[in-house]
């Protein structure tokens, strides 16, 4: 069976981009693959900005409480905290001394988060395609399910693992990027020519998973449009309708033409309104879930706690070869 790993920052509350671009899929994949899905707190710390100590351990909680409102089923995949195995940060050494320091350097994701902080950008952001490396090889995945923005860094987990087996034997699977078909990008409400990020936008532009429902449709009666009235599907010509329209498919689940022929002709208002309503909608089973999960935080940690046993059932031996290999 294939075997899935992916992974999610506890950098912020999630998103609908959060949730339509990447749960909706890792979801899915349950039915069909192994998944192996991690709230991956080491890398958090990555961000100096971000990395507030109460504030990690709260948000590393809540995702997890998230990713199971959502439907990651802990029965059938392995849920887990990253830092509650030392495998991830033990392997990222042995492979800190395969990687090399021009191919972390050029990662352009470490050129764009590094830029402008000169020489206090800290040795965790441009180590953290190394650890994710780790996170991805100790699984021996072969699909790690990614946007767009992280095809560089599954290359490197590719370089990197065929690099460790040419040296020192073959221990390491080599995994592909799979990335989410299009349409599944989500722009930011306020400047649909970039994505929602919990990093990056503002909080005008951004919709969150728990926003309640005065909030979400405040939130797209405020979105960005065009000062024409037609609804149609064109990124380039109208990036605000389009996203909307994306937006909507997403959470009806109806084909994007139906949609536009529905709703064109009768104006940005009510069009905006029946996005809003959708998501709300399509977000309610979702809170409640989260409501409940919530309410049992016992509950929730014990099953964190079992999915990194089961997490370190399949990592512990890779690690172990791999250090075999290396003369440890
Ligand atoms: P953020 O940019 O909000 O910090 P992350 O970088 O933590 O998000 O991404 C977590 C996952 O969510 C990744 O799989 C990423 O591709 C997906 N994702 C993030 N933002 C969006 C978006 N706006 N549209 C679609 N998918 C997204
Ligand atoms: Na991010």
């Amino acid at each position: 069976m294939t075997r899935v790993f992916s992974g999610m920052q506890p950098s912020g509350d999630p998103h609908l981009g959060n949730l339509l671009g990447a749960w909706v899929n890792w979801v899915a994949m349950q039915d069909d693959a192994e998944c192996i899905y991690c709230v991956v707190d080491l890398h958090a710390m990555t961000s100096p900005a971000e990395h507030d100590p109460a504030t990690l351990r709260q948000r590393t909680v809540e995702l997890a409480t998230g990713m199971l409102a959502v439907g990651v089923d802990p029965e059938r995949s392995i849920l887990f905290v990253q830092s509650h195995l030392s495998e991830h940060a033990e392997c990222t050494w042995l492979f800190n001394c395969v990687a090399g320091f021009g191919e972390l350097r050029k990662q352009p994701q470490f050129k764009e988060k590094s830029e402008g902080r000169g020489e206090s950008v800290s040795v965790g952001l441009f180590d953290y395609p190394v650890l994710q490396t780790a996170d991805i090889l100790l699984y021996a995945a072969d699909e790690v399910p990614v946007g767009e923005d992280q095809r560089h860094h599954i290359e490197l987990a590719r370089d990197i693992g065929q690099r460790f087996n040419h040296r020192f034997g073959e221990v390491f699977t080599l995994p592909k990027a799979v990335h989410p078909e299009a349409g599944s990008r989500v722009m930011d409400l306020q400047d649909p020519t970039r994505k929602m990020s919990k990093s990056q936008s503002s909080e005008k532009g951004i919709v969150r998973l728990l926003d309640d429902p005065k909030k979400i449709e405040k939130k797209f009666r405020s979105a960005v449009t065009d000062s024409a009235t037609d609804i149609r599907h064109d990124r380039d010509d109208k990036p605000g309708v389009s996203n909307l329209l994306e937006i909507l498919a997403g959470a009806t689940g109806d084909p994007i033409d139906k949609l536009a022929a529905t709703y064109d002709g009768g104006g940005y208002g009510p069009f905006k309104q029946a996005v809003a309503d959708a998501v709300v909608e399509r977000l309610r089973p979702f809170q409640d879930r989260y409501r409940e999960l919530e309410a049992d935080p016992g509950e929730v940690a014990a099953l964190l706690e079992r999915g990194a046993e089961r997490a370190r059932a399949i990592a512990a031996p890779t690690l172990e070869r791999a250090k075999q290999a290396m003369g440890l």
